[in-house]
Parts: C-alpha cells; sequence; structure tokens
C-alpha cells in the first residue's frame, strides 16, 4: 500500500518527524518532487543527520528514490551519500532518469534573478539552489535530465543549444559579463559537460538510475510499502499556493503520482497525511492574515520591531517552538492556525487523516486562536481567495480557545491521546471536524518518541 506525507501549510509543518515515525514499516521511501530546497532534520540512534535531498528513509535502510517530479544536483547527492558512509550507514538512493538535473548555472542564475528582484523588493526569498530555474527549463523543453548525463551525445547537443541561451540572458537581460561572476566556468559548454558527464559516470557505476515508474511497480508487485515524501507545503505549490511566493512544483498529493509515475488511483487507494503545525510560521514575504507581531524585512509595511500588538505573544510561540531558520537562523513569522488555509488545502490534498506537530508549543498559553474565517470586501469567507493579492486584502476572523496546561511528552507519547490536557483535545477535534478527516497523529516534542501515534497508517 501506499501512504502519502503533504505539507499542509507553508512547509516547515514537521514532516521530517512524521515521515520519520510511520516510515518505520515502509519498503521504499519517494520524494516527488523539489530537490535541496527541503531541509530535515533525523535523529537515528542517537545521531542527528541533516539532509535536504536524500530521501530520510535511507538512514534506516529502506531505498530511496527520487522520483522524475524532483530536480537532482548531483552534487548535493553524492555529497550526502558520502557523508553518510562516513558515518557507516550504507544508503540506497535511485534516481528516476527522467528528472531533471540542476546544474550550476541553473544556481547561479537563481542568485542573479533574486537580486534583480530585490531591488524592487519583488524578490520571492528562494533557498537559492537552482530550483527555479531547472523546472523553468524543464518546462521550456531545454532541461538536462538524469538519463542524458548517461547519453553523451544527447548531453553534449543539449548544453551546446541551452548554454549560449544562459549567457546572453546574463549578458543582455541582467547587464552582467559572465566573466565577472563568482563560477565563470557554470556558462561554459566544455566545462559544464565535463562536469555532467563525470555526475553521469558516477551514477551509472553506483547503478542508481532507475526508470522509477517501473521500479515502483515492481515493488508494488512485490507486496512493499511504499512512502512518498512530500518536500515544502500546499500553500507554496505552484499551482495551488500563493503565487509568486511559491516553490516551483507540486507539493500536493496530486504530485506523487505525476512525480513518480505511478498512477493517481495508487495513491487515492492509500493514506494521505495532511502534516500540520498547531499554529502557523512563514518564512519570507507574503501575506499571512492570521499573523501576531512582525519580522522586520518580511512582514509586509512592519519595519520597526517592537511595534506589533501581539509581538511578546510571537516572540515566546517562536522561541518555544524553535521558530528560526534551519540554514539561515532566519526568525520565522508566527501566526495563529488559518482555517481557511487549511480548508482549502484539505480540498487539494484531500487529507484521509492529520498529523498535527508542536501542540507543546502552545501549552501554558491562557487562550489559543485561530483564523476562523476571512472576511473581504465585506464577504466572509471560508476558503482562501486564489489571488494573492486578495488574500493580502483578507482579515481573519478568530476563534478563541482555553489554552492547556503543560505536560510531559514522553508520558502522553507513551499512555495515548487519552493523556493529552483535555483543551489540547478539544482543539485537534475542533480541527479534524473542520477539515473532515481523523487525527492520525499528534507531535508534542521534537524527539521521535514523542509523538502520540493514533493510527498506524498502513493498517
Ligand atoms: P525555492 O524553492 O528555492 O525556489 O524557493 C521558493 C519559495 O519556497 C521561497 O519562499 C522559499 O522560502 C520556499 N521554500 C522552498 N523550500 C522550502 C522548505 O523546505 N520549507 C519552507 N519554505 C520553502
Amino acid at each position: 500500500m501506499t501512504v502519502t506525507i503533504v505539507g499542509a501549510q507553508l512547509g516547515d509543518e514537521g514532516k521530517g518527524g512524521i515521515v520519520d515515525v510511520y516510515g518505520e514499516a515502509a519498503d521504499v521511501v519517494v520524494r516527488y518532487q523539489g530537490g535541496d530546497n527541503a531541509g530535515h532534520t533525523v535523529v537515528h540512534e542517537g545521531e542527528t543527520y541533516k539532509l535536504s535531498l536524500t530521501p530520510s528513509g535511507a538512514i534506516r535502510g529502506k531505498q530511496g528514490i527520487l522520483g522524475n517530479g524532483c530536480v537532482v544536483n548531483p552534487n548535493t547527492l553524492f555529497d550526502e551519500i558520502d557523508a553518510l558512509r562516513e558515518r557507516g550507514l550504507d544508503p540506497d538512493v535511485r534516481v528516476a532518469e527522467r528528472a531533471h538535473v540542476i546544474l550550476p548555472y541553473h544556481r547561479v542564475l537563481d542568485g542573479i534573478e533574486e537580486r534583480a528582484k530585490s531591488e524592487s523588493d519583488d524578490e520571492i526569498g528562494t533557498t537559492g539552489r537552482g530550483i527555479g530555474p531547472t523546472y523553468e527549463d524543464k518546462a521550456g523543453r531545454r532541461g538536462v535530465r538524469v538519463g542524458d548525463l548517461l547519453a553523451p551525445e544527447v548531453l553534449r547537443n543539449r548544453l551546446e543549444r541551452v548554454i549560449p541561451q544562459k549567457r546572453a540572458i546574463v549578458a543582455e537581460v541582467f547587464d552582467i559579463d559572465v566573466d565577472d561572476l563568482d563560477r565563470p566556468e557554470a556558462f561554459d559548454v566544455d566545462a559544464m559537460y565535463e562536469q555532467a558527464r563525470a555526475y553521469g559516470e558516477r551514477l551509472a557505476e553506483e547503478d542508481m538510475v532507475v526508470n522509477a515508474s517501473a521500479f515502483l511497480a515492481d515493488a508494488r508487485e512485490a507486496g512493499q510499502n511504499i512512502m512518498f515524501e512530500g518536500a515544502q507545503g500546499t500553500i507554496i505549490d505552484i499551482d495551488h499556493g500563493n503565487y509568486p511566493f511559491v516553490t516551483s512544483s507540486n507539493p500536493t498529493a496530486g504530485g506523487a503520482a505525476v512525480g513518480s509515475g505511478v498512477s493517481p488511483g495508487v495513491v487515492g487507494s492509500g493514506e494521505i497525511v495532511g502534516i500540520v503545525k498547531g499554529y502557523l510560521t512563514r518564512v519570507g514575504s507574503g501575506p499571512m492574515p492570521t499573523e501576531l507581531g512582525g519580522v522586520v524585512g518580511d512582514t509586509p509595511g512592519y519595519d520597526e520591531q517592537g511595534a506589533g500588538e501581539n509581538e511578546e505573544l510571537a516572540t515566546h510561540i517562536r522561541e518555544e517552538g524553535g521558530e528560526y531558520g534551519t540554514v539561515t537562523g532566519r526568525p520565522r513569522r508566527v501566526g495563529w492556525l488559518d482555517l481557511p488555509m487549511l480548508r482549502h488545502s484539505a480540498r487539494v490534498n484531500g487529507f484521509t487523516g492529520l498529523a498535527v506537530n508542536h501542540i507543546d508549543t502552545l501549552a501554558g498559553l491562557d487562550e489559543v486562536k485561530v483564523g476562523y474565517s476571512y472576511t473581504l470586501d465585506g464577504e466572509e469567507l471560508m476558503t482562501m481567495p486564489a489571488t494573492t493579492e486578495k488574500w493580502a486584502r483578507c482579515e481573519a476572523n478568530l476563534r478563541t480557545f482555553d489554552g492547556w496546561p503543560a505536560f510531559d511528552a514522553a508520558t502522553v507519547a507513551e499512555e495515548g491521546y487519552e493523556a493529552l490536557p483535555e483543551n489540547a483535545r478539544e482543539y485537534l477535534e475542533f480541527l479534524s471536524d473542520e477539515l473532515d478527516a481523523p487525527i492520525f497523529c499528534v507531535g508534542v516534542g521534537p524527539g521521535r518518541g514523542e509523538t502520540v501515534v493514533v493510527e498506524d497508517v498502513w493498517e
């Protein structure tokens, strides 16, 4: 059977922890979109591992697949595999022949475009990993796929066609001399050909390249359990998110089928677990109707630290929840749970169950609020509007819940759901009713043993 894990909000919902808990019974863990823009931390036998591309199940001896919907930077992949090997692990990672390859010029272009946009305050705040430029080339039918790395002639022809175009963009559109760049070789056909061939040789030597669709069909035939590990989140999905403040792929559940080569029926007949943080965080710019306080430089129109009405509360939640970017250390914007956003997310993904994280972070507050609906132009909306411009004008209508006291996470995780404080259960049940999906598990702390599992998704 299959289990698909999807972020219901803006990313950073704690998917890694849930993949870890439910991944135990999986045989194969598949990433179906995105690339090394993700980041998750896995603690295994007392050791901490940080991965951005390798499916986290690889640490636990599962087969990891990077599906055709991914964009793969072989440098990152090899570095992560080498680092795991140095620590005594033997990761088994396969890469789809149809996946697209992030080459050095994609990363350079990502940086150049973001810098140019920042001059007019229009930057997306990308991770700078070349994700957008690589998906652009995929859609533009000029990308280099993993299979091409093993076909010297195809590869050479593609690079000879594409690289002069990239040079022209740098020179003519951005008015930059390629030779003045930190990495001018990224725009040199011979250098990129050599680099790409080296990637191909290692992938071939280690027998890592597969037809993911056929591979997964065989795995299903053999009765194996397959987990689809979504990265990022629904509200930064290129189609269903708050465009243009999005990533360039489809983290939503439909992406699991398209991005791995299994049929939608296969994904739909398994479980689709929506990962929800018990409140909301956002990195970078863009609307956030339930925001508390603000972060200078990120919250639109907010440039004075300390001016927010609920600054103290925001700071408290940020500190308790460790809401700082894993790589950059940037403080995340914090707000109450946003139900119009989650109703949209539940509709788009068809969640069969919910995993709600950070219920411990909210413990000790007198009251906990949720954005129940929005008001836009005098009308009440139950779900978020489709344009970011309208979303930015929405005002959240809040509902208030009584808070719950602090509790011992390990005890609750061991004793089960009923051991959670009553008001926390009330909050969770309200959420479950509103989204019409049962609670599958509740995260009560960062550790692996700090998850209250209500439902075994594989049964
Ligand atoms: P990109 O994916 O690097 O192109 O970045 C596009 C947008 O998605 C930016 O706002 C990023 O902050 C956001 N983003 C990308 N990956 C993640 C993630 O794993 N968690 C949260 N936000 C992300």
